[in-house]
């Protein structure tokens, strides 16, 4: 099982990173495939927290090999700041360790201005982005108008460059949303310091990857942000600019679909969403700000509250057909204790209807009632546990009523943010 792909299976913030950093010490390689540094995935390991935007979250274990594929857009202001960052906490000590694709996009500036100035005339019907340029990033990318890491590595050419794009999106910034103009030679001057501070990482991430799968190497795809956030599968327009499914490793780090072993969704016991767009199964009560309050529920990246649910089985069933998940696991089942009776969503009803899919719109997402089912809750804290047969009755049937409802098995539990605090049913690498 060389090659195992792990993404999220809700709307991001599904605790990819803590199972990733859990994992990554049966790796040799772990991968970005997609979005930028909207992505925050907070580690901790002995009580030390570290929270990484856009190196993979294998970084933490010494000798690991972290690639950055070309299918993540990358702010290199944000990327020089993570390196230093890491650098300077002694877990970042080997240039070699880090290889970003030349291919991958940059965030320029005028995305993040571009990004903010577009939702601030959204007024009720923002997004609610990460303001970090990730659509108009993503929109240059397809519009064929983007800088890549090869270009910002060709000192020679790159001023002309930026002073070209940065006129036109002066321009636009002007004319069509009344904004200031950017100064195209600061950019370039800014840019030519993360061209030095990142060149050593550049690198040709396929030919990598196709070595060391040659090699035996076991790898771990690390997925970003989660399936409703795609762009094509998730609650449209509220999602963000990239494909998040499992099949977007393949395109965003140059592997073919044959050579996935694995795809393991990762779900909290519950529901969270940051941002706009709708969610069936939030709750603005008291349980759903006990869910907050008990899960730490502010964003990584932006710090803003999460909105917080009971678990929709129902997109997660969509999740697994999407991705082809061929297991799960569960994070934050330790937030659960306490709670009182637990609610599943087994299903979307709209007008009298059971749906059968996962509605492509609006309007019936809005019009849509979930179907309840309730399961009985349990007292007693989990952190301890270390196996499935240690964790209390209720909290083991809620587990395996998951599974049924989702058809995949639970390959591992997480029951608190450190590393070890994790029950492990099969292993990825298995
Ligand atoms: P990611 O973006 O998917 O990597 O998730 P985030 O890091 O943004 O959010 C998950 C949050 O939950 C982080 O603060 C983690 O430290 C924390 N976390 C992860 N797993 C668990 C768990 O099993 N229990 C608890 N209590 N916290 C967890
Ligand atoms: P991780 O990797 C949760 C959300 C934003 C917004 C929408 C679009 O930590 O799980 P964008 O800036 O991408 O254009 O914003 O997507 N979003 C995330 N929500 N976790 C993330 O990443 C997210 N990345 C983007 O809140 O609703
Ligand atoms: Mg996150």
């Amino acid at each position: 099982m060389p090659l195992v792909v792990l993404v999220g299976a809700q709307w991001g913030d599904e605790g990819k990173g803590k199972l990733v950093d859990h994992f990554a010490g049966e790796a040799d390689v772990v991968v970005r495939f997609q979005g930028g540094n909207n992505a925050g995935h907070t580690l901790v390991v002995d009580d030390e927290q570290v929270i990484v935007h856009l190196i993979p979250s294998g970084i933490l274990h010494r000798g690991k090999l972290c690639l950055i594929g070309n299918g993540v857009v990358i702010d290199p202001q944000v990327l020089c700041e993570e390196i230093a960052n890491l650098r300077a906490r002694h877990y970042f000590d080997d240039d070699s360790r880090l290889v970003i694709s030349t291919r991958a996009h940059l965030i320029m500036p005028y995305h993040r201005r571009l990004d903010q100035a577009s939702e601030n005339r959204k007024g009720d019907q923002k997004i609610g982005t990460t303001g970090r340029g990730i659509g108009p990033a993503y929109s240059d990318k397809m519009a064929r108008t983007g800088l890549r890491f090869h270009h910002l590595l060709d000192e020679q050419r790159l001023p002309d460059r930026i002073r070209s794009l940065v006129a036109e999106k002066s321009t636009y910034l002007q004319q069509v949303w009344g904004e200031s103009p950017l100064n195209a030679e600061e950019v370039i001057l800014e840019f030519l310091g993360y061209a030095r501070c990142l060149a050593p990482y550049a690198g040709e991430v396929s030919r990598v990857l196709d070595e060391q799968l040659g090699q035996g190497k076991r790898v771990l795809f690390e997925g970003a942000q989660g399936t409703m956030l795609d762009i094509d599968h998730g609650t449209y327009p509220f999602v963000t600019s990239s494909n998040t499914v499992a099949g977007a490793a393949c395109t965003g780090a140059g592997v073919g679909p044959r050579q996935i072993d694995k795809v393991i969704g990762i779900t909290k016991a519950y529901t969270t969403r940051v941002g706009g767009g709708p969610f069936p199964t939030e709750l603005q009560d008291e349980i759903g700000a006990s869910l907050r309050e008990r899960g730490k529920e502010f964003g990584a990246t932006t710090g803003r509250p999460r909105r917080c649910g009971w678990l929709d089985a129902f997109a997660l069933n969509y999740a697994r057909r999407v991705n082809g998940l061929t297991e799960i696991m569960i994070t934050k089942l330790d937030v659960l204790t306490g709670l009182g009776p637990i609610r599943i969503c087994v299903g979307y009803q709209c007008q009298g209807r059971i749906l059968e899919d996962y509605p492509p719109d609006l309007e019936t997402l809005e019009a849509c009632e979930p179907v309840w089912e309730e399961l009985p809750g349990w007292p007693e804290s989990l952190r301890a546990s270390r196996s499935f047969g240690s964790l209390p009755r209720p909290a083991q049937a809620y587990v395996r009523r998951i599974e049924q409802l989702v058809k995949v098995p639970v390959a591992a539990i997480s029951i608190g943010p450190e590393r070890e605090e994790t029950v492990v049913i099969r292993h990825p690498f298995e």
